[in-house]
């Protein structure tokens, strides 16, 4: 069987060092080649990461549209910013392009519904890298809970922070001056909290009530936040996420 072919858009933290370095293995001091996918090249719209695609060996495209025009390349995984997926993500399916795109899908329920159209018109597929779904413990738990070894489960607990925000270039970034963008801790992070919830006790979150931490970033989003929430199913939980 002959590779899929991808090429990354937008090659910024996620994508070098999660995306190209680990989940396509182009760090091959730490990593085996892949048996049926390969990193065949990559853009990013900064031409000052030129650098770091090609000290990885790999082909660097001056665009997205010359990514589109290869037909060399089956796929794509669009690891931009927030606010321009779904419109990257349209395109590449348009002219054929199979597309992983990194949470979240897009920044409005409606560019996300139009997006899964043009996909179920075309037949190209479209996945969203809920990457914590695909964790071992996260699998194990979820068969645990499915199985009833955990029995009743009244309440969890989902963290997820990480410092950031604290430097002016970070509190600079998209992550941490524009909700537009989906930035913030309670977008940024806690999404991973609430779809895994969702994953790990198969229902949907049905209520919820959120109280945002102390500020002491200086930064236009949320430091973080506490929320609580209530699966349809009964089951309950809380999250915490933070760049504080
Ligand atoms: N699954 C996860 O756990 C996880 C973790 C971190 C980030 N992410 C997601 O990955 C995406 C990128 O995050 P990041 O932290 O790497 O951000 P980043 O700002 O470091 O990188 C984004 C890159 O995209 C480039 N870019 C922007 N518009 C472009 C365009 N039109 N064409 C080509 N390149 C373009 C930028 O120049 C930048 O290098 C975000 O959607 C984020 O939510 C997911």
């Amino acid at each position: 069987m002959s590779k899929i072919k991808y090429a990354i858009i937008g090659f910024g933290g996620i994508a070098e060092n999660r995306l190209a370095k680990e989940g396509f293995a182009s760090d091959s001091s730490r990593f085996q080649p892949l048996e049926n996918a390969e990193l065949a090249g990559v853009t990013d719209i900064n031409p000052a990461r030129k650098d770091a695609v090609k000290s990885l060996g790999l082909k660097w495209y001056d665009s997205a549209e010359d990514i589109f025009k290869d037909a060399n390349i089956d796929a794509v995984v669009v690891a931009t910013n927030n606010l321009t997926h779904a419109d990257i993500c349209k395109r590449a399916m348009l002219v054929g392009k199979h597309v992983i795109v990194e949470k979240p899908m897009a920044t409005t329920i409606e560019n996300a519904e139009e997006l899964v159209k043009v996909s179920k018109k075309s037949g190209i597929s479209l996945a969203v890298d809920h990457m914590m779904t695909n964790n071992s413990y996260n699998t194990k738990a979820a068969e645990m809970v499915a199985n009833g070894t955990l029995g009743t489960v009244n309440d969890s607990c989902f963290h997820m922070e990480f410092c950031y925000g604290a430097t002016p270039e970070e509190a600079a970034t998209w992550r941490c001056s524009s909700i537009a963008e989906m930035g913030g801790p309670i977008r940024d992070v806690g999404s991973h909290c609430m779809y895994l919830a969702e994953y790990i006790f198969n229902s949907k979150i049905e209520s919820l009530a959120c109280v945002y931490l102390p500020k002491s970033l200086n930064i236009k989003v949320e430091d973080g936040a506490y929320i609580k929430f209530k699966m349809s199913n009964g089951m309950a939980g809380s999250a915490k996420m933070a760049f504080s």
